[in-house]
């Protein structure tokens, strides 16, 4: 959701921004916009709405050689996705042009205060409210301190007015009297800096540096930068400078390319076995047969007084940690609870002592999630995150956990980063069994099943030609059911979201035994059950709730484990999978049903990586 890039150094800006930019793209947006400084310290600004490529030809009938800009994508939420709208704004006065990511929640009242001083607004927006703030912030230190012309004023007014602020923010700022510097600050909206020779670059996430720079800086909450060519200053909002550490930028040019694929999300299923081998790798130990846990940062002796562990997460991870629920209750006997994010933020429910709260995320910056985790926080309790992105807000915020080391999942299905989250998970419950119960033979044979689990990805892939077969034999269907039991109680729900949101196809996941407490009133012909049934002790009982279904002349397709020849005698629609412990199960029964949701969707004409509506991480409430 929204995107921003920054360039400051000898090359030309708008080539760093426009190609950022389109890196920024699976986030989700509606328009987009650049501006450089050029002669005479005058912005350039070119916005457009729709697509990157209509913006980049816009700049490439203006090419400027400035070496500072500022760009970004805008995903709508205060004004209609305008060229007014778009970002960036500039002030009133033309003072200076700035970006945000965010929203600002009194805007309203701010924008009053400016329109009794007589700044003219040309938007409907929050980020012309930010813009015209601090020019009012220039001239009031300006009038005070009339000889002080340094870049700090800058900085000091952006602090004067991002102190009157409430909402969230990533912001970046460039001034027409000082060329040489953009400002950037954050307060809930990620923004990183990449540190190259001589030259600077921002962004809200670190897929745009790839390829320019692998030293990264990650800014926290409330923190100010001041950035020129070869200087990059940090302060805190209320305080003054503060030390920025510069850490290493793990990603190469392979993982935020398409690498032959068509689309991303179909990158991302293949590439799930080596993200799965990152997030295992140098986490089993076998002399202890247990995982090696360190991020979470706790004693044997605080892990083993849990009482109770609280999940919450949105989408996709809400639904890894329906699974992370099954394992750590069964493997662990631990009590889990599984809550929305946007719910738990809200609900004031009873919290225990000795109960851990783990926010699953893939993005870290979903905001949803990250407003539960800190209320959880606030009330006293220990807060870890299962996430992705490195520096996110919601890694930055919590006291420890378990980064996936999937890679940047950049589709807006996410696909990779679920059954890293599930296989993380698994490692949890193993963690936590062995500090109980667990026997050393038992942890051992644990890990024999987990560290099974990439080949067997791998084998589950080979499925690919006959799920198309059956993609293209019920693409035109409007309602699928997905239905599965215990471990593929969440595959079915993960199955269903997957279709809905690339192929707009209407779909429910539910426990196959509630199917005859209402949903299946909807069976018909034209509405195929998917079956994800894999052997195992609910096998049985699995096989009668399809034997209702068959009865009543409706449509199945089964994910089934190879070997299986009863299926086979129900239904010639069959994707088999390699059989892998019940525990690991959704991990690799979830992959003939991603690669269902994308050939469906391709074979519609869906754009896959950008369904409509959708942005990749939910940064709005
Ligand atoms: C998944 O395919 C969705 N796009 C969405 O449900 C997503 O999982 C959800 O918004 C949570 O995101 P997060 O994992 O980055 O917090």
């Amino acid at each position: 959701m929204c995107g921003i890039v920054g360039y400051i150094g000898p090359r030309v800006a708008q080539e760093f921004l426009l190609e950022g930019l389109s890196r920024l793209e699976y986030r989700g947006y509606d328009s987009a916009g650049v501006a450089t400084i050029g002669p005479g310290c005058d912005f350039e600004v070119f916005r457009e709405v729709g697509r990157i490529k209509r913006l980049a030809q816009l700049v490439h009938e203006h090419p400027s050689r400035s070496g500072i800009g500022i760009g970004h994508t805008r995903w709508a939420t205060h004004g209609a996705p305008t060229v007014q709208n778009a970002h960036p704004h500039r002030s009133a006065n033309g003072e200076l042009i700035l970006a945000h990511n965010g929203v600002i929640e009194n805007y309203d009242e701010i924008k009053n205060r400016l329109l009794k001083l007589g700044y003219q607004f040309a938007s409907e927006t929050d980020t012309e409210v930010i813009a015209n703030l601090i020019e009012e912030c220039l001239k009031q230190r300006k009038r005070c301190f009339p000889h002080d012309s340094e870049r700090a004023v800058g900085l000091e007014a952006i602090k004067d007015a991002i102190g009157q602020l409430r909402g969230t923010y990533g912001l970046v700022v460039m001034f027409r009297e000082w060329p040489d510097a953009i400002f950037a600050a954050r307060l809930g909206s990620p923004l990183v800096v990449g540190v190259g020779e001589g030259e600077h670059f921002v962004a809200s996430d670190a897929s745009p540096l790839v390829g320019y720079t692998d030293r990264i800086v990650y800014l926290a909450d409330h923190q100010v930068a001041m950035i020129t060519a070869d200087s990059l200053e940090v302060s805190h909002r209320d305080h003054g400078l503060v030390d920025h550490d510069i850490h290493e930028l793990q990603l190469d040019a392979n993982s935020v390319d398409l690498n032959g694929f068509e689309h991303y999300m179909l990158k991302e299923i293949f590439e799930q076995p080596s993200a799965l081998r990152n997030t295992l790798r140098g986490r089993l130990n076998d002399d202890d047969a247990t995982a090696v846990l360190g991020g979470l940062n706790m004693t044997p002796s605080q892990l083993r007084s849990i009482k109770r562990i609280v999940f919450t997460a949105c989408g996709t991870s809400w639904h890894s940690s329906l699974v992370g629920e099954y394992m750590l209750e069964e493997i662990a006997q631990i009590p889990v609870e599984v809550e929305y994010a946007s719910e738990l933020r809200y609900r004031n429910s009873p919290m225990w002592d000795n109960t851990l709260v783990f926010a699953i995320t893939q993005s870290g910056e979903t905001a949803d999630t990250l407003a539960a985790l800190r209320e959880m926080k606030r009330k006293g309790h220990r807060t870890l995150a299962i996430c992705n992105v490195i520096g996110s807000s919601i890694a930055q915020e919590a006291e420890g956990g378990i980064y996936l080391h999937a890679g940047p999942e950049i589709g807006v299905a996410s696909t990779k980063a679920y059954t890293s989250q599930c296989l993380a998970l698994a490692m949890l419950a193993l963690h936590f069994g062995r500090l109980r119960h667990l026997s050393y033979a038992d942890g051992r044979a644990m890990i024999e099943q987990i560290r099974a689990v990439p080949d067997a990805v791998q084998q589950a892939l080979s499925s690919n030609d006959t799920v198309k077969r059956i993609a293209a034999k019920f693409k035109d269907c409007q309602n699928f059911l997905y239905l599965g039991r215990h471990y593929n109680f969440p595959t079915a729900l993960e199955g269903a979201l997957k279709l809905k949101e690339i192929s707009y196809i209407h779909a429910e996941g539910y426990p196959a035994a509630e199917m005859k407490h209402g949903p299946i009133a909807l069976v018909d012909r034209n509405t195929p059950s998917v079956f994800v049934m894999p052997k195992g002790f609910i096998y049985d009982k699995v096989m009668s709730n399809l034997e209702e279904i068959k009865a009543r002349g409706g449509p199945v397709i089964a994910i089934a484990a190879e070997g299986d020849r009863r299926i086979e005698k129900m239904t010639e629609d069959v994707i088999f999978i390699p059989h892998v412990s019940e525990f690991l199960q959704p991990i690799v029964s979830i992959i003939p049903l991603q690669l269902l949701a994308y050939h469906i969707a391709v074979m519609r004409g869906c754009d896959v990586d950008k369904p409509r509506n959708l942005a990749k991480s939910v940064t709005v409430e």
